[in-house]
């Protein structure tokens, strides 16, 4: 059964949130800015979102009890990044694309890789809004995006479904995260906090793919996580994701950096800490209700 007022009212709702939550809408860089960003942020990835494996091991669980592996299964992951979910379904799959627009990122998941000896991962630099399908190497029976801040609209989100023959997962947030400093780093920068508006809620993404028949299965994971950095670092890392919404001068870093000095632990490290959920949406693109 289609629902295909569903799907319009979910892409027009996605769009407008998107365009609502300062989060996203205010930022000022190019994709090949925000590309450059990842690659500065790899190092340090797997220290905040990349450490809490729940949200892994809950897809692969549910993957692997609607039967979507096998010897030949082939896969693609989309925003791979250092790897969180590749290395993963590189466990259970004969081969994994691991397709991402940063190179920084994909060469900390080379070295991950390396040192786990897992040999049936293939990386592909690409943009996936600008890739085309002839330049994908077929079709895969599985196609997952996790975080992928480059599936945000109906027609990236689409373009996954089509590359699939078989399971698509895609996992976003699930409401807002609750951060022990963003709030102040927003303050010092915007003198505000920013709205957040449910930009890449879950809930954009189950609507379309529901409207268009098929029959999503959601679930839920926490992620959470706590970093230490050595001051100088962490104001650094603070004025790269700020650098997203203009240029951080020398005045406004200095701020930035006085706010970090006053709030450093026992062991004179700047610790934050994120709190969040997301949600892992799962269907069969096989499934068009019937
Ligand atoms: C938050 S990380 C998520 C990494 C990993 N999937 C995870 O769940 O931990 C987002 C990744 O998506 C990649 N990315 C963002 N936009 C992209 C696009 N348009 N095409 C390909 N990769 C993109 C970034 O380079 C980054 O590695």
């Amino acid at each position: 059964m289609k629902f295909e007022q569903y799907t319009n009212f979910a892409s027009e709702q996605w769009r407008l949130t998107m365009g609502k939550s300062e989060h996203f809408s205010l930022e000022k860089c190019t994709d090949g800015e925000k590309t450059v960003v990842w690659d500065k942020m790899a190092a340090t990835y797997d220290l905040a979102m990349g450490s809490d494996t729940r949200r892994i091991e809950t897809a692969i669980e549910r993957l692997e009890r609607l039967g979507a592996f096998g010897p030949d299964t082939v896969a693609l992951d989309i925003g791979s990044g250092t790897g969180a979910y590749t290395l993963a379904l590189a466990e259970k799959c004969k081969v994994v694309y691991a397709l991402d627009s940063s190179r920084g990122m994909q060469k900390v998941m080379a070295e991950k890789a390396e040192k786990l000896g897992i040999r049936n991962i293939i990386p592909i630099c690409a943009d996936w809004k600008s890739i085309q399908e002839s330049e994908l190497p077929c079709r895969f029976d599985i196609v997952l995006s996790s975080l992928n801040t480059g599936i945000n609209d109906a027609d990236s989100l689409l373009k996954m479904n089509q590359a699939s023959k078989g399971f698509c997962c895609y996992v976003t947030a699930h409401g807002t995260a609750r951060s022990s400093s963003r709030g102040d780093f927003q303050r010092i920068v915007f003198g505000r906090e920013l709205m957040t508006a449910g930009g890449n809620d879950i809930i954009h993404p189950f609507n379309i793919i529901y409207g268009l028949g098929y029959r999503p299965e959601l679930t839920y994971a926490p992620c959470e996580w706590t970093k230490e950095e050595e001051p100088e670092e962490a104001v650094e890392a603070v004025c790269r994701e700020f650098g997203r919404y203009g240029p951080i001068d020398e005045s406004l870093k200095s701020k930035l950096r006085e706010y970090i000095l006053s709030r450093l632990n026992e062991k004179g490290m700047f610790s934050q800490s994120q709190k969040s959920v997301v949600g892992i949406m799962i269907w069969d693109t096989r499934d068009l209700g019937g």
